[in-house]
């Protein structure tokens, strides 16, 4: 008895860690604190927390249902589990190409904070002041070979951990040095908070003004929850299907929300207090934490230490969130296909270097040319979380409330009747009704810009 609990505790917090360091990645610590500065702030972070835990946990716990149920890749799945409707697999379709493209603008993202670890041991950015730091940034992503480079080094490793199967090892390792990143946050906001002038970012991040908030920045924060939890496109349908019969479903979709909007206002609060403090603009978009951060570092001492700490364990976090959106592409490839999985990874990776040296070129060579009004970088980054992400979680939460089965819905939510689930009748009205209704106007208002 007692070995059989220590087993069933060990195993659920083992699903926890490991959905919950698929969704912790660069989308916390980089693009959370961006989107809020370019959106104006805490009224932003108020309808942000909403859509987390009213949308994007149900949808999480939708995804997570029908990986289980399935057992098989994203595409397939919804046949699986629902044998007549086949079409519905286009969402599955829409998911594969959605992680293609974030793939192609985050492995831009991870060779940054790649070339920071670089630039952190060199002491490259110790004792300059915030504008000489700002202009390394810039000259650095306007470079042509440099970033290159970099984002060929994350996907190289990317790579290699696939096709040498080693990813559950890399989870093991990332589930130890993930607590400590958590550790490092915690010290970066005592140390932000403490600087000069930082009741300005305080108040930036804390106190609503919800006259700023408009249906574009209302769109975005739902883009921001979804791209965050990695939802909406059936990565969590990856994770769901490796979580044991024996694991509650919502437990673990509550837990991985609320670690990763944990993670997401940790990094808010170590970073506005220092824009303010430093003289920097919120709404400086994707640059914001590489511009924001070496100062924080330059003010504290152990600096150089914490910086080369920070930026490793953030590329680390930023490799294992490549991990799993390779594995989208690859594995339903390699269930379809006779092909070897060194060789799909070898395509999907070529692929991929295309797109995103187009990104990252649209902070250089190619940064007028835009597609409607956006660079190539901004166009991947805004097209996968306000437009494919949500019109996947529609798709989902629909498929979950009106196709798929009632009773085998209730089954695997309650393991087959061993958990109690008294939640399920306002869990089950928020997936048939008001998620894909909310998603609806959120999507069509922000597109019309109502
Ligand atoms: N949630 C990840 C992050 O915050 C980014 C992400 C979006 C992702 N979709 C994904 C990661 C799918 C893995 C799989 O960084």
């Amino acid at each position: 008895m007692d070995t059989e609990n220590r087993r069933g505790f060990a195993t659920s917090l083992g699903a926890i860690a490991a959905a919950a360091g698929g969704a912790i990645g660069l989308g916390n610590i980089w693009r959370f604190p961006y989107t809020v500065g370019v959106n104006g702030g805490a009224a932003f972070i108020v309808v942000y927390l909403l859509f987390a835990f009213l949308l994007g946990m149900p949808v999480m716990l939708c995804e997570f249902t029908i990986g289980r149920n399935a057992q098989s890749n994203v595409i397939d799945a919804f046949g699986r589990v629902s044998p007549k409707h086949h079409a519905w697999k286009w969402i599955g379709i829409m998911g594969f190409v959605c992680s293609m493209f974030i793939y192609s603008f985050y492995s831009v993202v991870a060779g940054w904070t790649f070339h920071y670890v670089i630039l952190s041991c060199k002491g490259a950015l110790v004792g300059l002041p915030s504008d000489e730091i700002s202009n390394v940034f810039r000259n650095f992503t306007a470079g042509t070979w440099e970033p290159l480079l970099s984002m060929g080094m994350i996907l190289l490793f990317t790579g290699i951990i696939i096709t040498a199967g080693i990813e559950k090892g890399i989870e093991r390792f990332a589930k130890i040095l993930m607590p400590i990143l958590f550790g490092i946050m915690l010290l970066l906001c005592v140390r932000s908070v403490s600087l000069p002038n930082a009741s300005e970012g305080l108040a930036f991040l804390f106190h609503p003004d919800f006259s700023k908030l408009d249906s574009r920045a209302i769109l975005s924060a739902l883009g921001q929850a979804l791209f965050s939890l990695s939802i909406g496109m059936g990565a969590a349908m990856i994770y769901g299907s490796y979580i044991r019969k024996e694991d509650s479903l919502f437990k673990t979709s509550l837990a991985v929300t609320a670690a990763d909007t944990f993670i997401a206002l940790l990094a808010g609060i170590a970073i506005f207090p220092a824009v303010f403090a430093f003289g920097l603009s919120p709404a400086s978009g994707p640059s914001l934490v590489y511009e924001v951060m070496p100062n924080v570092f330059n003010s504290m001492p152990g600096g150089v230490f914490f910086a080369i700490l920070f930026f490793v364990l953030l590329t680390i976090a930023a490799v294992t969130s490549t991990i799993s959106l390779m594995e989208i592409p690859v594995s339903y490839i390699s269930e379809k296909t006779h092909f070897k999985r060194s060789g799909i990874t070898f395509v999907v990776s070529l692929v991929v270097f295309g797109i995103g040296t187009l990104a990252s070129l649209s902070f250089g060579l190619l940064a007028d040319f835009t597609i409607f009004n956006h660079t190539i970088f901004d166009f991947l980054d805004m097209v996968t979380s306000t437009y494919l992400m949500p019109i996947g979680a529609i798709g989902i939460t629909l498929y979950v409330g009106w196709v798929m089965p009632k009773d085998k819905l209730v089954s695997e939510l309650s393991n087959e009747g061993s958990l109690k689930i008294g939640w399920f009748k306002f869990f089950y009205f928020i997936i048939r009704y008001i998620a894909p209704l909310a998603l609806l106007i959120v999507l069509v208002s922000g597109i019309l810009k109502l």
